[in-house]
């Protein structure tokens, strides 16, 4: 399904789903900016966090809100499960809202969540994921975005853009990039046009 097929809902009009919707969901971007941290001489810029699904597919952590659930508080447990983020000091709140999507093929509101934590949070975060309930099984690792242009002017994030994303992640990913103020809506645009001209 294209980006597109979603429609962006304004919080004041999830109403107008109610009827219709099947399910929420509950996905957050985990992010640390890095200073200046150079590799080959390419900036790191900041350390974004996806995962490899169990299905083939890049996408963030987070799932499916369970009945009489909030959403931050099914995406809490989900991050609990699939990254082992501990719930009792996981700081994500409703001021971590980004955007929400609608989906017409599957009668789901997709909510997102963007949250920047300490490049050494980060971390600890990423070594403490292997030790997740959902780790082997519903995900397949879990990973930082290469987020700069090699001097081919294909490698790094371009080439990351081949990869198929479940849902809209995608376009989740280029709100949250854009939001932290990570990467320009001009730089997203090139690695974009670039992307499309690389095959498999
Ligand atoms: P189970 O625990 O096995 O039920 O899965 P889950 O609760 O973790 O659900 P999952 O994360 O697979 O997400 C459920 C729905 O959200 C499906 O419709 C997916 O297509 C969609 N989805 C999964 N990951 C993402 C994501 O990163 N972004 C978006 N927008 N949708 C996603
Ligand atoms: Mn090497
Ligand atoms: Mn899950
Ligand atoms: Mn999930
Ligand atoms: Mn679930
Ligand atoms: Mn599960």
């Amino acid at each position: 399904m294209s980006p597109s097929e979603f429609v962006e809902v304004k919080r004041e009009d999830f109403h107008k789903y109610e009827n219709e919707k099947k399910l929420d969901a509950g996905h957050c971007m985990l992010y640390a900016r890095l200073p200046s941290q150079k590799f080959e001489g390419y900036d790191l810029r900041a350390a974004v966090l996806m995962q490899m699904r169990f299905d083939g597919h890049v996408g963030f952590p987070g799932g499916l809100i369970e009945p009489g659930e909030e959403v931050v508080h099914g995406l809490i447990r989900e991050m609990h499960e699939e990254i082992n983020l501990n719930p009792e000091n996981n700081k994500l709140s409703e001021e971590n809202h980004v955007v929400s999507h609608w989906s017409p093929t599957e009668k789901i509101l997709l909510h997102f969540y963007v949250l920047e934590v300490t490049p050494e949070k980060l971390t600890e975060i990423e070594q403490g994921a292997l030790k997740s309930h959902d780790y082997g099984t519903e995900v397949m690792g879990t990973f930082r975005v290469p987020l700069y242009t090699m001097s081919d002017g294909h490698r790094g994030f371009p080439t990351f853009l081949r990869n198929s994303f479940v849902g809209n992640a995608y376009q989740q990913l280029r709100r949250g990039l854009l939001e932290a103020s990570i990467m320009s809506e001009e730089e997203i645009r090139a690695a974009e046009a670039v992307s499309r001209t690389l095959s498999l």
